[in-house]
């Protein structure tokens, strides 16, 4: 006789549904999923009426996405686990630069600029000057790296967020390193925003009395072949909210102060006015790792 109780048998059910998976990472990651799902329900004991509530805000979350909005990596976000994924990610590449998340809005390709291009044409704000050099755990500088970035506006918005008021790819960039791996580009100072608030997840801060806010900052995705893929922000030394990031995602190595410069012969060399705001980020790469990543490449493919 079987010492199972119902919901132990239930959940072996599941989990021998999952047996004859051939995709062995598959199975394992439903195996789980299946395992720690059906804990937590036993845990919560939810009434019919709080399932069906918990399907609606799923299903609301699912309703809310479109080309420009992804409020399912926003719940992934809110929840910690974009940060949770990145960190066991980086665990990976001790040496290089932090990561962190990507967020949702990187959604549009960022149009090519020359170094020292104003990635923020239309945006009012402190002038700043980003820069740094992209660097191999060695030190050595790679040259000619690929450089993805992007911010919000002074009033908190990203380009696909205003249609109509900011053209597409205004605070965006996408910079090639120079042969020394410098890099340099012209914005304005970012200033904190609050994440979307008009969805399920801003409904969801609001029942638990949490801020929607992010500390400033300026993404990166740092490429250069035979290095492993790098996404990460500067955040802005001193900015409001840098203790409380709604998203998690604030690790102090990637905290840069941002210092006003005097010295006008930078200012003319990086063609702005004099005194002007600069915020310095030196990014290391670790080299490429092949392990895993097939096996998590199928899985993508086959849970598409
Ligand atoms: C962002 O920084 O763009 C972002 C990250 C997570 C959630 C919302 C926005
Ligand atoms: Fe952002």
């Amino acid at each position: 006789m079987s010492t199972e109780s119902g919901t132990e048998s239930l959940t072996s059910a599941v989990l021998e549904s999952f047996a004859e998976t051939p995709n062995q990472r598959l199975k394992e990651i439903l195996g789980s999923l299946t395992k720690h799902l059906h804990a937590f329900i036993a845990e919560v004991e939810p009434s019919i009426e709080e399932w069906e509530a918990g399907i609606d805000f799923l299903t609301a979350t699912g309703q809310k996405c479109d080309s420009v909005r992804q409020e399912f990596i926003l719940l992934s976000d809110v929840l910690g686990v974009s940060m949770l994924v990145e960190t066991i990610n980086d665990a990976e590449t001790p040496d290089a630069t932090d990561s962190t998340v990507l967020g949702p809005f990187h959604m549009v390709e960022s149009p090519k600029r020359g170094l020292g291009e104003n990635i923020s044409p239309e945006s009012e704000g402190d002038i700043c000057v980003v820069r740094g050099r992209i660097l191999s755990v060695t030190g050595q500088p790679i040259p000619r790296a690929s450089i993805d970035v992007w911010q919000a506006n002074m009033e908190g918005f990203y380009d696909v967020q205003q249609p109509g008021i900011q053209s597409i790819g205004n605070g965006r960039g996408l910079f090639t390193a120079d042969d020394n791996g410098e890099f340099y580009f012209r914005s304005v100072v970012p200033s904190y925003y609050p994440i979307p608030t008009d969805g399920p997840v801003g409904d969801l801060l609001a029942a638990t009395n949490r801020h929607p806010n992010r500390p400033a900052h300026i993404h990166f995705i740092v490429a250069a072949p035979g290095y492993k893929e790098l996404t990460t922000h500067i955040f802005v030394g001193g900015s409001e909210y840098i203790e409380s990031d709604a998203v998690f995602a604030v690790k102090e190595s990637l905290i840069k102060p941002f210092t006003t410069n005097t010295d006008p012969d930078a200012a003319a060399a990086f063609g702005v006015n004099s005194p002007f705001v600069e915020g310095l980020i030196d990014i290391v790469l670790h080299p490429e790792i092949h392990a895993h990543t097939p096996t998590h490449e199928t899985t993508k493919e086959i849970v598409r």
